[in-house]
């Protein structure tokens, strides 16, 4: 899994773990106390790599390597990710690449290089994309026009990628999470966490635990006819 350090990565990455799954944390931060943790709570193997997602050619030597270390990878939860808020007329063009960079070139890179070894492999396989709801509504009153084109993507590609990779046995799906109170948006002013929650039916935001559910679902053999699905999951958000 990538950005599996903190917040909704290290949350699904104990819930997979907790289900019997081996972990890889892909991470641009060093996530190896993290990965301990989860082998000493869970009682399976753990290994950590820092590794930037937007640089194909670390990716597919991390790749490899977990591979060699693991024996095998069979799923990718696709998740690492970034958010600026900044008015679009603010923008530079630094500001607007990185933002995509990450979101959208590094979530492609990452499942380019996981289909790229499946296939080489001749296994079948599962992914997962955190997209966002932000792919299918506009926030307010933040201004984040990079993040929710990035994340309109990502929603996107994952069909793209579902209906390319169908015959190689690779399911693509992703998910949508709402507000979820993590490290990403802790900074975040408190009268914008205000008004998201007074717009939320659930009158509250989500917590990472509540995404690891949907995700071992996708990645199971429960979902076996399901491929470009996207699962928001906000607390009905995106309903209203
Ligand atoms: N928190 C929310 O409200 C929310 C809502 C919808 C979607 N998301 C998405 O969920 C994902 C995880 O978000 P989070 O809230 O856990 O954020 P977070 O900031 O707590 O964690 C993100 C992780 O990604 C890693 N990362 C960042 N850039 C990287 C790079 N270039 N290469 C490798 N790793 C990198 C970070 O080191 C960190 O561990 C993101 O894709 C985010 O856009 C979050």
């Amino acid at each position: 899994m990538t950005g599996g350090n903190q917040g909704i990565g290290k949350s699904v990455a104990r819930t997979l773990a907790e289900a019997g799954s081996d972990i890889v944390i892909i991470d641009l931060a060093e996530s190896t106390q993290t990965a301990a943790q989860i082998a000493e709570d869970f009682g399976v193997r753990a290994a950590a790599y820092v590794c930037d997602v937007t640089q194909p050619e670390q990716v597919a030597e991390v790749m490899n390597a977990a591979a060699q270390k693991m024996g095998t990878l069979d799923h990718l939860f696709n998740n690492a990710g970034i958010v600026l808020h900044k008015p679009a007329l603010e923008l530079s063009p630094q500001e607007w690449l990185k933002v995509i960079n990450v979101n959208l070139n590094g979530v492609f890179f990452v499942a380019q290089a996981f289909a790229r070894y499946l296939v080489a492999t001749g296994k079948p396989g599962n992914i997962v994309n955190t997209a966002s709801m932000s792919g299918t509504i506009v926030n307010i009153p933040q201004a984040q026009a990079s993040y929710n084109a990035s994340k309109a993507a990502v929603v996107h590609l994952t069909k793209s990628l579902g209906v390319e990779w169908a015959q190689h046995g690779i399911r693509v799906n992703s998910i949508s999470p709402g507000y979820i109170a993590t490290e990403l948006i802790g900074d975040v002013r408190e009268d914008w966490k205000r008004q998201w929650i007074e717009a939320i039916p659930f009158q509250r935001m989500g917590t990472p635990e509540e995404l690891g559910g949907a995700v071992l679902y996708l990645l199971s053999d429960a979902a076996t006819y399901t491929s470009g699905c996207d699962l928001i999951i906000d607390g009905l958000f995106t309903t209203v």
